[in-house]
């Protein structure tokens, strides 16, 4: 039986809670986040499954450099690995991908997967998977600023008739629909830096369970949650 999305067409997800994982099962951190990439590969096969059409995950923001560097090796290597083992189930069962976030300052074999696996996945209309690579909301909107700055500078745009749409179109979750649901794993009741503008009016999910435990029964508790919600959209 296919599972109730309650109209839920975008879903963003902080992921957090791989190195407490490990910690518990006394496993070094870099398990965990191995773990974390077979929850990402698993939450993606059952969202598409749902019909959901867009999923949004932070898997490294731009405050992660700050991680030690080993850490952060760990971190690009299992992406450097999901891109190349998943891009053929992403052609085969219809997922676009998408980077947001500034990506072109990862190392350029990176850049260089990302972009053939952008260009691979480009006519896929099943899902898209939305990935924040060096992703930070207030770089994503300080990037916004510069690029109507351009257009106001060169006559384009008065300044007074810059409008909502000229921001949201700015942002690199332009071409998405509106954020519905935002969830984050292992506790934490703390937005990071992530999709600021987007989640204005999205509902937010927060579950004590750690990410590399995060299945398809947690995100139908997320969606079921949803369900109960009123949305007003600042209306009554
Ligand atoms: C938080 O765990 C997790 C991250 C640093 C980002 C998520 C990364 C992955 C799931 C792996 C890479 C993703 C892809 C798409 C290849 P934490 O280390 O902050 O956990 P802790 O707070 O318990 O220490």
């Amino acid at each position: 039986m296919s599972s109730p999305t309650y109209g839920v067409r975008h879903i963003a997800i902080i992921m957090d809670g791989n190195g407490r994982w490990a910690k518990r099962k006394h496993l070094p951190r870099a398990l965990g986040h191995k773990k974390g990439v077979e929850a990402v590969r698993n939450i993606v096969r059952v969202a598409g499954e749902m019909g959901i059409e867009v999923m949004t995950l932070y898997a490294f923001s731009s405050e992660n450099w700050n991680r030690p560097q080993e850490e952060v090796s760990d971190l690009m290597g299992l992406l450097r690995q999901y891109i190349q083992s998943d891009i053929d189930e992403f052609v085969e069962n219809g997922v676009r991908l998408k980077v947001i976030g500034n990506y072109r300052a990862l190392d350029s074999d990176i850049v260089a997967m990302i972009d053939n696996a952008i260009e691979k996945t480009a006519q896929n209309s099943k899902m898209t998977l939305a990935v924040a690579l060096n992703y930070g909301a207030q770089d994503e909107m300080l990037r916004a600023v510069q690029h109507i700055a351009g257009r106001v500078r060169s006559g384009e745009l008065e300044p007074e008739a810059i409008n909502l749409s000229d921001i949201s179109d700015a942002l690199d979750t332009a071409d998405l629909p509106p954020l519905d649901l935002l969830i984050r794993t292992s506790g934490e009741l703390r937005l990071s830096n992530f999709l600021l503008w987007q989640a204005a009016y999205s509902e937010l999910y927060f579950t004590d369970a750690l990410w590399p435990d995060f299945d398809k029964a947690e995100l139908e508790k997320a969606l079921q949650s949803f369900g109960h919600r009123e949305r007003r959209f600042g209306g009554r």
